[in-house]
This record gives structure tokens, sequence and C-alpha cells, in this order.
């Protein structure tokens, strides 16, 4: 035993004996201030204090002193333990009975209150236990949020070095393509220049003909490559202005519809018309020409549903994928395609990366909408899944001061009732302009031949108050067909649609009553533009 337990045991049991004693003396001077009292008050309490207050065995040590001590004071007969004094010495018998049990209870009492302790001290343990598991999951969560930060962090800084690398490589794809592609366009016009004149004097039907058919074809093919690859080097003048986003989306998808096989559905959802973007009209045409394009492409065997969509978007101010917060147009185009292999998805940017056959494609369609997108201040993101399809997604920032904007940019579209006579062999520009025009209140009648369109004129030559024609047609072009007109009814303005306008003789055309030209592909503002000058200045 330790030093310090053995003298713990002396002051426990030093307690009990002092108690005893003084219950002895509060017994004693309870007599001799009452007279008579029980042999055992005052004891009883210090027996059961001390069990209380230091427990078992100085308890039974006070319950014997007690005992004798009232045996042999306050017992007066039982000093001696005369046989004659039975009475004393039941009561003797019933004090240390009763004294035992006292000291069970209390035992007892005790047991309880310290299972009881012991159950508080459990659950306080508990409540600290469940408290440091709420922590620990607090302090998990908190490192979690870190390290997700921290790789996603490091994700956008690879994709940001991923994204240089690309621009540089545009940039000096951009500055090589550009050179090429403008000698080749002089090249180009020579070409289709030359073909037109040594075609208007072939015998129509003849081989000859046949085979300057298939040079233009070739050459007209050439000038879209040389015009995507203008686009790409950023060669082209850009005219950037507030453009309605929507009206363009709703013309080329007109466009589109015409020339799209019928085993592919387009949907069309615009569910903001009011978005201004600071752009190119014929570069955002371009855009959805190319990006629809490759969607039909991709479908071309099974056919499927080809859906553009357009609606507001916002990026808050804490950011959102890396893109500049603010407001955006975003432009959605989704096909049930083929899908793209996961493995070319890094280089479909790319100029000149192309999955087509030699001849059907030059990879150049992408680079060019990727150049359009980053110079509008815009992003792109691809989404495909192997023959699931394939979605592309545009983001447009959005001009600021829009309601000023949207009312200048719709201030800008002139329109009017008059009747036009549409020429045009291809049937798609046809529908595209039928649309377009009736769109500006005019009043439409087209055809796809030239002779078709003289013969009607001819009916009655002033039933039209205007001409719009293609210049490179079949029997008849554009210029030959003014020049028939003009003859019928002298001063009916009309317009020339081109490709080329240098290469019309400008004197020779004016003569042939041509009075402006409009440059394919034809947007609606321009062409509107066109139009009420030209039938402005006539009625003057
Ligand atoms: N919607 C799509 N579905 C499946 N594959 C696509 C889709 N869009 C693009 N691709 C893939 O990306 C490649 C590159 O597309 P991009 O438009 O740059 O060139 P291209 O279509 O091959 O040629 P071009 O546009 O000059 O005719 C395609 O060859 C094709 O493999
Ligand atoms: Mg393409």
């Amino acid at each position: 035993m330790k030093q310090s337990d053995r003298s713990e045991t002396v002051r426990r049991y030093a307690f009990a004996v002092a108690l005893v004693t003084a219950a002895a003396l509060l017994r004693w001077l309870m007599g001799y201030l009452f007279g008579s009292a029980g042999p055992f008050v005052t004891f009883y309490p210090a027996v059961i204090i001390t069990i209380l207050a230091v427990g078992y065995g100085p308890a039974l040590l006070a319950l014997v002193l007690s005992g004798l001590t009232a045996a042999f004071f306050f017992m007066a007969p039982v000093a001696s333990l005369r046989v004659e004094a039975p009475g004393d010495i039941a009561t003797l018998a019933m004090f240390c009975l009763s004294g035992v049990l006292l000291i069970v209870i209390a035992l007892r009492l005790k047991t309880v209150t310290a299972v009881k302790a012991l159950r508080e001290s459990e659950q306080a343990l508990r409540r600290a236990h469940d408290e440091l598991e709420l922590r620990i999951q607090e302090r998990t969560e908190e490192l979690r949020t870190a390290y997700e930060k921290l790789m996603h962090e490091t994700k956008q800084r690879e994709q940001a070095e991923a994204q240089l690398r690309q621009a540089q490589k545009m940039e000096a794809l951009g500055t090589l393509s550009g050179g090429i592609a403008h000698d080749f366009n002089n090249i180009l016009a020579a070409i289709i220049g030359f073909t037109e004149l040594v075609a208007e004097h072939t015998p129509k039907g003849s081989r000859d003909e046949h085979h300057l058919g298939r040079v233009m074809e070739a050459s007209l093919r050439g000038r879209d490559l040389v015009r995507q690859m203008l686009t790409f080097s950023r060669s082209t003048s850009e005219e950037k202005k507030p453009l309605l986003l929507s009206s363009v989306v709703s013309e080329t998808v007109t466009m589109l519809r015409a020339t799209t096989p019928t085993t592919i559905r387009i949907n069309v959802n615009i569910q903001s018309e009011s978005g201004l973007i600071f752009a190119d009209p014929t570069q955002i045409q371009q855009i959805l020409l190319n990006l629809c394009t490759n969607a039909t492409h991709a479908m071309r065997d099974k056919g499927g549903i080809l859906d553009v969509e357009l609606s507001d978007f916002s990026v808050p101010p804490s950011g959102g994928n890396g893109m500049t917060p603010g407001l955006y147009m975003k432009l959605v185009i989704r096909d049930t395609g083929a899908g793209i292999p996961p493995e070319i998805m890094e280089k479909i940017f790319d100029p000149f990366f192309t999955t087509k056959k030699i001849g059907e494609g030059t990879g150049l369609g992408l680079s060019v909408v990727h150049g359009i997108v980053k110079r509008s201040g815009g992003y792109i993101t691809v989404e495909s899944e192997p023959e699931k399809g394939t979605t592309f997604t545009v983001y447009f920032p959005k001009v600021a001061g829009e309601k000023e904007a949207i009312a200048r940019a719709q201030d800008a579209i002139p329109t009017g009732s008059e009747h036009i006579l549409f020429v045009d062999d291809e049937e798609a520009i046809v529908e595209m302009g039928e649309e377009i025009l009736a769109e500006l209140g005019y009043e439409v009648t087209s055809r796809t031949s030239s002779t078709e369109a003289f013969a009607l004129l001819k009916e009655n030559p002033s039933r039209f108050d205007l001409v719009i024609t293609d210049q490179t047609m079949p029997d008849m072009t554009g210029v030959e067909l003014a020049k028939e007109i003009l003859t019928l009814r002298p001063g009916i303005p009309v317009i020339l649609c081109t490709g080329f306008s240098h290469l019309v003789d400008a004197e020779g055309a004016t003569a042939a009553g041509i009075r402006a030209f409009a440059m394919k592909p034809l947007t609606k503002r321009e062409i509107a533009k066109t139009i009420r000058k030209v039938l402005d200045e006539t009625a003057m």
C-alpha cells in the first residue's frame, strides 16, 4: 500500500472515531439538558454520516463504538451485562441490527448514485465523441473541397496552357494559309471570270459546255475553300456591328432546311428573341453553316434530328468554367449522329483535321468557327458520345446597353410592299430569298430559270417593281437577263447577286440596267437596305 493510501485510510477511520465521540458528547448534553433521551439517539446519525462520507469500514467501526459507548455510558445496567436487564440487551441488539440494516441501505444508495454518475459520465463521453466525429467530418469536408478546388484549378491551368498552344498554332497556320488564300483568290477569280466568258460563247448542250460546267463547279468549290481560309486567317475584313442573333439564326436555318435531306428533321427553338451581340453577320452565318453541315454530315447515313437552340445565359460574378462574368447568348447545335470518338476530340478544332474522304472536306470548318468565336470574345464547348450524337454550344457575349442597341439594329432594317421578281437557279436560295423578302413585307414571285423569268415578265411587263437576279445561271446569265428586261420595260431596277462583284464590268452592268450588286450569301439586313435604296432612287 502506498504512503498516501495509508494516510487516507487512517483519516477515514479517525473521522469515524471523531464523529462517534461528537455523538456521545451530544448525547451527554441532551441527557443533561432534557433529563432523559433514548440511549442511541445521536448515534444513528453518526453512523449514517460516516457511511455516506467515508465508507463501509469506518461505518462498522462507528457502529461498534456507538454500541459500546451507549452500553457503557448511557445504559448503566449493561456495563456489567447483568442478566436482570434483558430489555437493555435487546435494545443493544436492535441497535446493532438496525445499524447493519442502515449500512446496507446506505451502501445500496451509494451504488445507485454511483451508477447514475457513471451513466451521466458515459453520456457526456458519448456527446464528446459525437462532437469529435462531427468535427472530423467537417474537417474532412473542408479538405475535400480544398482538394477539389485545387484539382479544378490545375485542370483550368492545363486547359489554359492547351488553349495558348492552340492559339499559337492557329496564329502560325493563319498567317501561312492567309497568304496562300489571297493569291489563290485572285487566281480563282480569273478562272471563274474567264470560264463564264467562254461559256457565254459556247454552244448550249455541247461537250465543251459540259466540261466548262465542271470547271466552274470545281472553281466554286475552290472559292468556298478560299473563303474559309480567309476567314480562318482573319484576312477578310470584318464588319462587326450590333446583331440580332435570333434573326441570323432563323435566316440561316431557313436556308439550311432547303438543302438538308428529308431524313434529317430540323428543330429550332429560339427562346431569346432580343439578344444582341457584336459581330459580323456573314461570320455568324458561317459558324451556323459549318456546325450544321458537320451535324448533317454525321447523320447522313441514318438520318436524325438537328436541334438549333438559342437562349440567354449569364455567368455570375463568381465566374464559371473559366468564362468572364456577364450576359451571353447561348447557341446550341445538337445532332443525333455518329458522334466524335474520344481519341480525336482533341484535334477537331485543328485546322485541316478531317475524317472525311479526300475531296469531301478540308478540315477547316471547326477551326474557322473557333477563330470567329474567340475573336467575338465568346466560348465554344463540345460534348459527344459515339453513336448517340454531338452537341456544340457557343456563347456570344451580349452587347451592353442592350435596349438602345436593339432599337438601332431594328431601325436599320427597312421594309416595303412592292412586287419583286426573284431569280436564281438554286432552289434553296430561291426559297430563302422568298422567305426573307416576304418577312420584309414585299410581295415575291420567284423563278429558278432565267428564261422562265423572262417569259413571265414578257406576259405583263408592268407587274413587277424590281428584279433580283443571280448572275451565274444556265441559258441566260443575270446580265443578259437584265439587258433583255430593259428592252421590254426601260427603267425597271435590277439587283444582281454575285459572289464576285468585281468580275462584272461595272459600266456594262449599268448599261444593262443593273442598279446595285448584292454579295452572296445574302443577309437580310443588307439586302433590305439595297432593295430600299434602289426602289427609292427609282421613285425619284
Ligand atoms: N457534329 C459532328 N458529329 C461527328 N463528328 C464531327 C461533328 N463535327 C465535327 N466532327 C468531326 O470533326 C472533324 C473536323 O470538322 P471540321 O468541320 O473542322 O472539318 P470537316 O467537316 O471534316 O471538313 P469541312 O468542314 O472543311 O468540310 C470532322 O471531320 C469530324 O470527324
Ligand atoms: Mg465541317
